[in-house]
């Protein structure tokens, strides 16, 4: 499907995925929703992909779910459609994906990069969840991954002031693993995702699965989880090669079997 509100370019074995409605900052439309999709089910169908960074611009990751397209729905409409629901599809996309947020991630914007595997910050990025100010609430998850990612003292007052957090307070929070000059985010991205890349698939997919695991179970199920998957790998010819490789001191060659 051609796309008209992203960029995808493959770079070896990483896809690059850039929001690109400059006019509105990158708003979250339905347009928007259905061509991520489309594109993450593509990269996580293709097993020459490795890895994803999804970015926005120098300005805006996104500034939210589009304000012009939900301003004349009603309660039969959202509920109908249910409304968002078609999110929980591109968070269950198997292989990793990387957030490089620059500028605003907003609302809509900060949510689409919480459910990425991690966010990479520059300096330049700020964080909010101001739907409040727009009399309504966070609606892809942001309560709840907010929550998770920084505490309830912070994700409470964010949710309830509209107020942005800097990258720094960000990355002290939790919410971004680390922060990167702004001219070297995407490069960084790049490098971070092609390192995944680089890795023994399956390994890759099962330390995704298993830390999010730990959002779902408590601490006993999520370690017999984790042991369980664990002992699975010694199935695969990659944890073998992967093992032989060490001894022998040379680079392992991953057949993602
Ligand atoms: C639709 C948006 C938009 C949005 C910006 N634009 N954000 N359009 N939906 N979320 C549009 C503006 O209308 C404007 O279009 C153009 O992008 C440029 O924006 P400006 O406001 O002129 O830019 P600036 O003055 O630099 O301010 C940047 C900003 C501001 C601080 C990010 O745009 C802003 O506050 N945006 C809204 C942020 C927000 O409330 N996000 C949460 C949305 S609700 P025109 O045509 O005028 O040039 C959400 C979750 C909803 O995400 C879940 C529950 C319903």
């Amino acid at each position: 499907m051609p796309y008209e509100t992203i960029l995808v370019e493959r770079r070896d074995r990483v896809t690059l995925v850039t929001l690109n409605r400059p006019q509105a900052l990158n708003a979250l439309n339905s347009q928007v929703l259905a061509e991520l999709l489309d594109a993450f089910a593509a990269f996580d169908a293709d097993p020459d992909q490795g890895c994803a960074v999804l970015t926005g611009s120098a300005k805006a990751f996104a500034a939210g779910a589009d304000i012009k397209e939900m301003q004349a729905q009603g309660i039969a409409d959202m509920y109908a459609a249910d409304f968002f629901a078609g999110w929980d599809r591109f968070t269950r996309t198997r292989k990793p994906i990387i957030a490089a947020v620059a500028g605003f991630a907003l609302g809509g914007g900060c949510e689409l990069a919480m459910m990425c595997d991690f966010i990479l910050a520059a300096d330049t990025a700020k964080f909010g969840q101001p739907e409040v100010k727009l009399a309504v609430t966070p609606g892809m998850g942001g309560s709840q991954r907010l929550t998770r990612a920084v505490g309830k003292a912070k994700a409470m007052e964010m949710c309830l002031t509209g107020r942005m957090m800097s990258a720094e307070e960000a990355e002290r929070a939790g919410l971004v693993s680390r922060i990167v000059s702004a001219d070297d985010l995407v490069e960084e991205a790049l490098k971070t995702a092609a390192m995944i890349a680089s890795m023994a698939p399956l390994a890759v997919l099962a330390n995704k699965e298993m830390v999010n695991a730990a959002f779902e179970t408590g601490l006993g199920m999520g370690v017999q989880f984790e042991r369980r998957l664990f002992h699975a790998l010694f199935g695969t010819a990659d944890q073998s090669e992967g093992m032989a490789a060490f001894v022998e001191k040379r680079a392992g060659v991953w057949t993602g079997k």
